[in-house]
């Protein structure tokens, strides 16, 4: 039989923006407190990008050059850049084009691949297949989001929850069966109407009025959305550990999308998961949306050795959710 070729990570890298907006700065904006927030989320304070002129992709080139440092790659040895993101500096042309221009990384083609909250673990799937079929052999995946852009902060549903960064990753191939080793993914549109932004759009251009009745800003009903994320966070889950006759005591990290810490208790109890091996930055960050996974993996690094075994599991709009198991590579 032919020997299979995995996709490994080779380097993580993070960038977070130095501004934060914390819940005591929110109490002063909407009508709402630190406890409330605190209490219902589990978030403390968010970093908003407030450099000007900068998007998505000036986080996401920061978090890959650090990425590509840290795997001893060099820009234009990358084949691919796939780029997870809500947020793009501009509809067209992709973010991707724009952080490999700025990068250097001339040998590279990119696209963005747009997921909501699951835009990083689509987009690490997809990087990996480049990796899994010997087509390339240097392959970076990012998620990056600047949701300050399209939050409104007279909204207290929404502005409480997200925040901007960028995480990154490296993929290069490995003989030994190391990095992505499965992974489920899904989708429903059914659960577009729940949460989703307006305008914008070629259903809806942006106009006078579009602009004056908000349109352009995260619509969200949160109590759908938490009900569908609990059970989809935990039938990812479950599915990914049962095709691979895994169980929860095989895990060492568990790394979910940072919406809410209600929900990813709830998908830990669900699974018998204690506390210690749950991968949490919430607190600090808030919802990043397609950065969430690669700054936790980017904040756990140190704690983690070669041959962990790694679960990443998230739910977003879409709706969109997915597992994938992970063997650390180093
Ligand atoms: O990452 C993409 C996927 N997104 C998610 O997974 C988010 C899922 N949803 C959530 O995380 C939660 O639903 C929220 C954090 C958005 C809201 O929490 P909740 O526990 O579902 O609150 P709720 O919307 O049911 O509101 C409960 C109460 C309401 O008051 P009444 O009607 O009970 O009097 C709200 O008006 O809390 C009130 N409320 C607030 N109070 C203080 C809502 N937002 C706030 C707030 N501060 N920021």
């Amino acid at each position: 039989m032919e020997k299979k070729t995995y996709a490994k990570i080779t380097g993580v890298g993070a960038w977070l923006p130095e501004t934060k907006l914390t819940n005591a700065d929110l109490e002063t904006m909407v009508e709402t407190t630190d406890a409330w927030i605190s209490e219902r989320t589990g978030i403390k304070e968010r970093r908003i990008l407030r450099v000007p002129g900068a998007g998505a992709g000036y986080m996401g080139e920061r978090a890959l050059q650090q990425a590509l440092e840290k795997a001893g790659v060099a820009p234009d040895e990358l084949d691919l850049v796939v780029c997870g993101t809500v947020t793009p500096d501009m509809p067209f042309p992709a973010t991707a084009n724009l952080i490999t221009h700025a990068l250097g990384a001339k040998n590279a083609w990119g696209f963005d691949l747009q997921a909501a909250c699951c835009s990083f673990l689509y987009a690490l799937a997809v990087g990996a297949q480049f990796v899994e079929t010997g087509r390339y052999r240097k392959v970076a995946v990012v998620g990056t989001d600047k949701m300050s852009s399209i939050i409104d902060y007279q909204d207290r549903n929404t502005c409480i929850i997200f925040g901007d960064g960028a995480g990154a990753v490296v993929l290069e191939p490995s003989e030994e069966p190391l990095g992505v080793m499965d992974f489920v993914l899904y989708s429903d549109g059914a659960g577009a109407e729940y949460l989703h932004m307006k305008a914008g759009g070629s259903r809806m251009p942006a106009s006078h009025d579009t602009v004056e009745n908000k349109l352009h800003y995260v619509y969200q009903e949160g109590k759908t959305v938490f009900k569908h994320a609990v059970a989809g966070m935990e039938q990812a889950a479950l599915a990914v550990l049962e095709r691979n006759a895994l169980s929860a005591a095989d895990l060492d990290l568990f790394v979910p999308h940072q919406a809410n810490l209600r929900i990813i208790d709830a998908t830990a109890k669900r699974m018998g998961l204690p506390k210690e091996k749950i991968a949490l930055n919430i607190e600090r960050y808030g919802n990043t949306t397609s950065a969430t996974l690669p700054l936790c993996l980017y904040d756990y690094e140190k704690s983690l050795k070669k041959g962990d075994n790694l679960l990443l599991v998230s739910f977003g709009g879409g709706f969109t959710w997915g597992g994938m198991w992970l063997k650390w590579a180093y």
